[in-house]
């Protein structure tokens, strides 16, 4: 049977205290919803639905890479009422599986479960918890078949002291929607069409209700507002990181470990406390990631290994490196193998060749650098004239000497070399020595200051 998903995603997520719309949200670098679309997209539906209120264009607009059919809900008046507004969109042979937008950590196994549930009839995911306030619960006759939920609003004080919850995941023949939701009245405590009360129609025509359980709790949180968030987001980094242990990664402590976005490691990879990974990463074997690092989009090949405090954006590093401490290493920064940065370093669209030394303080900016290079410490290629930038192209086994200012457009042909402390404004040819500082003079008989300062 046809699989069609609805994700309702029109609250206004108030509790957040936030302009953004409460699905936009992110729990590891990415959107609460798109962690819904992505679980939906796992179960390969021949439709996916998202219902929209608050902040519609806006969500829309964050989301616009995926086939979806976004349904706008204009008033928020219930689940109920949000998947009547798919109804029209949908396939009558499909069966329909409604996921929140808010509660992102279902695992595809227990959705897969509930789908399988729901061929015949209703199949609803149920949670029995230690504390059930604020959820519908789950009313069930003597045989232990469910009959209906009732609101924690609506519900009396008996049936509060229900623990076995509605997690609001649910599935049913689109049949069912169809011949049940028109039914659905608002005449409740909170005046709203509630999409649960299928349940109780559906059992009075004769149907039974199947129930499905989450494997933990976990998996049916849903984010109301920043502590839940927090919630949410600690379970899935512990789940990511429980993953790549798995996979054989060496984590100093999971729990201080953030992934936003995607981090894919080779062997033997080790990775040091507060370490932060955004954008795509990829470690290769071998990779060593020091304590309180933070890459984005990086790739770091074999054997590398990146020191302590080192901030690395948009750079390509290539086998056996060393990276810090203290570096930054910003967009367009490729390393050939075998290169070293050292504390202090900061690069910049730097192309920096096989071997080749940056070791202390220094800022290399729009910048070629051939192999076997030495870069003495506090070195700066002055890249930037107040208006352009230019470029530094520096040879192969070039040496430049400490506290060196290398004015781009600058040439260092193959074997340069700058003397310390030079001021370099034109190309240094193969094999010569630059020299641009002031001769020192030594002045015989000079007469040091005396305590107070005078020279008498
Ligand atoms: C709902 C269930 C409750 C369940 C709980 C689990 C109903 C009536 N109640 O209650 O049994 O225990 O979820 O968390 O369904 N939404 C819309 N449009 C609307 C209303 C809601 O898109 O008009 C979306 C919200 O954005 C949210 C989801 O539906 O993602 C659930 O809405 P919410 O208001 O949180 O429902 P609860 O009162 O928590
Ligand atoms: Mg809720």
């Amino acid at each position: 049977m046809n699989l069609e998903i609805v994700i309702l995603a029109a609250g206004q997520g108030t509790r957040m205290k936030s302009r953004l719309p409460k699905v936009l949200h992110c729990v590891g670098g990415k959107p609460l919803l798109e962690h819904v679309i992505n679980t939906a997209q796992a179960l390969v539906p021949s439709a996916l639905h998202v219902v929209v209120g608050h902040g519609s264009e806006q969500v829309q607009e964050s989301l616009a890479g995926y086939d979806i059919n976004w349904v706008v809900q204009p008033e928020r008046l219930g689940t109920g009422h949000a998947v009547m507004q798919a109804l029209p969109s949908i396939a009558d042979d499909s069966v329909v599986l409604v996921l929140y937008g808010d509660v992102p950590l279902t695992r595809q196994a227990t959705l897969q479960q509930l789908v399988a549930s729901a061929q015949d009839g209703p199949a609803l995911l149920t949670a029995t918890l230690q504390d059930p306030k604020g959820y519908g619960r789950i009313l069930r006759d003597s045989s232990g078949a469910m009959v209906g939920v009732v609101e924690d609003k609506d519900a009396t004080d008996e049936q509060r002291l229900l623990r076995e919850i509605n997690t609001g995941l649910l599935a049913a023949p689109a049949n069912d929607f169809q011949t049940y939701l028109p039914r659905v009245d608002n005449k409740n405590q909170q005046g709203e069409y509630y999409l649960p009360d299928i349940i109780r129609l559906a059992v009075a025509n004769g149907k039974s209700v199947a129930s499905c359980t989450a494997e933990s709790e976990l998996e049916i949180l849903g984010v109301n507002d920043r502590v839940q968030l927090n919630q949410v987001e600690r379970e899935y980094q512990r789940r990511l990181a429980e993953e790549l242990m798995r996979q054989g990664v060496s984590i100093a402590d999971a729990a201080r470990l953030d992934i936003r976005g995607s981090l894919t490691c080779g062997e033997e990879v080790f990775i040091d406390v507060n370490a932060v990974f955004e954008g795509a990463v990829t470690l290769g074997s071998g990779v060593s990631v020091g304590a309180n690092c933070v890459l984005s989009d990086v790739s770091v090949a074999d054997g590398t290994v990146i020191h302590p405090m080192s901030h690395i954006q948009g750079a390509v590093i290539g086998r056996d490196c060393s990276v810090g401490p203290y570096a930054r290493l910003r967009p367009g920064t490729v390393l050939a193998d075998g290169a070293r940065i050292g504390n202090f370093v900061e690069t910049k669209k730097a192309n920096i060749g096989t071997g080749s030394k940056v070791n202390h303080l220094s800022y290399i900016g729009d910048c070629d650098m051939g192999s076997g290079v030495n870069i003495g410490a506090g070195t700066i290629t002055c890249n930037y004239d107040g208006l352009n930038k230019h470029k530094t192209d520096i040879g192969n086994h070039v040496f430049v000497g400490s506290n060196s200012t290398l004015v781009a457009p600058l040439c260092i042909e193959d074997q340069g070399f700058v003397a310390a402390g030079s001021t370099v404004t034109t190309t240094v040819g193969k094999d010569e020595l630059a020299v641009s500082r002031s001769r020192q003079r030594n002045i015989k008989g000079w007469n040091r200051p005396d305590k107070r300062g005078s020279k008498d």
